[in-house]
């Protein structure tokens, strides 16, 4: 069975002090290693050593394709399971839109994550356009399956999905339960296709606008197994409602 995750996407937000008090205000109960924050790259260390004593397993927000050498800017994936970093999101669809980041370049960064050892998030998701257009299946399963592309697994606790309708993001609206399920449902098909027995147990998320007030009736939809969460993960009175939820 696939394991409920509660994940927070602080994108460039968060000072040092704000950390500060995230982490003395964050009140955790029934915590299995399934709580996780992705917080700014220059938050890392310091996000570490305070996540740590919570249980909580810290992730970037990006990962290079490259190894390592001259690529400046970029993170390494070496550098981030030296800091004691768990996961690494790919494929946000802000990389996407601001970073012109193609599915063939998030498939390498999947392809590099795997190999170092850090579980990737692959992110998918459609524009309202590509919804009313009625292309939704069609782009996300076209994402999956190229991002995906060569990817082997041994076992399912190597990789992540979130679905995270473009449309959903940081504007308050969010997919009904129903309208999520039936994407996170075509995803579980093509992954029990794409990876045999594993595929039903790899952990699809959902996000876009989740809060404490709507996460319990997503992640009371069966192939829903935890969210990805921007805005509501900022604040350790949420998260921590978040993270309750998924128990
Ligand atoms: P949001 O962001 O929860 O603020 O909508 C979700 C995400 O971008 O991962």
């Amino acid at each position: 069975m696939a394991k409920t995750y509660m994940v927070g996407n602080w994108k460039m937000n968060q000072s040092l002090a704000d950390i500060e008090n995230f982490f003395s205000d964050l009140k955790l109960s029934h915590n299995q290693n399934n709580y996780w924050i992705a917080p700014q790259t220059l938050h890392i260390s310091h996000v570490l050593k305070l996540a740590g004593d919570k249980g909580v397993l810290v992730g970037s927000q990006n990962i290079s394709d490259q190894d390592h050498g001259a690529f400046t800017g970029e993170i390494s994936s070496d550098s981030l399971m030296e800091l004691g970093g768990h996961f690494c999101l790919v494929g946000h669809s802000e990389r996407r839109q601001y970073y012109n980041e193609s599915d063939e370049f998030i498939n390498k960064k999947v392809l590099k994550a795997i190999e170092k050892g850090l579980v990737p998030i692959l992110c998918v998701g459609e524009t309202l356009a590509e919804r009313d257009a009625g292309k939704t299946i069609e782009i996300v399963l076209g994402q999956i399956k190229a991002g995906l592309d060569s990817v082997q697994l041994n076992n399912e606790s190597e990789l992540l999905l979130a679905y995270e309708p473009v449309w959903a993001i940081g504007t308050g609206k969010t997919a009904t339960p129903a309208m999520a399920q039936e994407v996170h449902g075509k995803i579980r098909e093509f992954l029990a296709e794409r990876f045999g027995e594993i595929g039903p147990d790899i952990s699809i998320l959902y996000g876009g606008s989740v809060k404490p007030a709507n996460v319990s009736e997503l992640l009371a939809q069966a192939d829903i197994n935890g969210g990805l969460v921007g805005g509501a993960s900022l604040k350790a009175a949420d998260f921590s409602a978040l993270c309750d939820a998924t128990n």
